[in-house]
């Protein structure tokens, strides 16, 4: 089982003036498809403070997965991907790019996301739109291929069924 870790950026989940929930949709779809939801943490929409917890929950609490919510859009507070792109030895493009076709025929306004994805040692980061809605969207379009990408990365499997 895949541990799974949530990280939600929100300032006024932060602050406790929004129930974060997202986070929760996380929680819930993540733990129906079979995965261990192990961790969660919410933070202002501070870039330093995003990355210093993605280092913490890909390097000591070593999760397999980080799914984070928030903070993808044009806001003046929106740092979640330049926080996960300081932290990230390589990006993995196809995800976020699937993201945003998969959800541009659910939204035009899928392409205000800034969201991507990428791998920290042997941990996969992949940045999540704010809304509930977004994040339910999100996650349908990237289960068909994601226990297979974590798999390879964790060296369970290294090979592509042809068919
Ligand atoms: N993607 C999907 N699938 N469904 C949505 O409703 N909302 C969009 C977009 N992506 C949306 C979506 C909107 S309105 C915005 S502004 C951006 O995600 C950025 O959201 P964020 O700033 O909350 O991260």
């Amino acid at each position: 089982m895949f541990k799974v870790g949530i990280l939600t950026a929100s300032d006024k989940g932060y602050l406790g003036q929004r129930e974060d929930k997202s986070g929760k949709v996380i929680e819930e779809v993540m733990t129906n498809n079979g995965y261990d939801v192990a961790y969660y943490k919410i933070l202002p929409d501070e870039r330093e403070m995003i990355s210093k917890e993605l280092i913490k929950m890909c390097d000591i609490l070593k999760l397999d997965l980080i799914l984070t919510t928030g903070g993808t859009g044009f806001s003046p507070r929106d740092w979640t991907p330049e926080a996960t792109l300081d932290v990230i030895h390589r990006e993995t493009p196809g995800i976020s790019e699937a993201m945003r076709y998969y959800s541009l025929k659910i939204t035009p306004k899928a392409m205000l996301s800034r969201g991507v994805s990428g791998i920290r040692n042997n941990s996969l980061i992949i940045n999540l739109p704010g809304s509930p809605k977004a994040v339910r969207e999100n996650l349908e379009c990237i289960f068909p291929a994601l226990k297979h990408g974590l798999e390879i990365l964790k060296g369970i499997s290294s090979e592509c069924a042809r068919k």
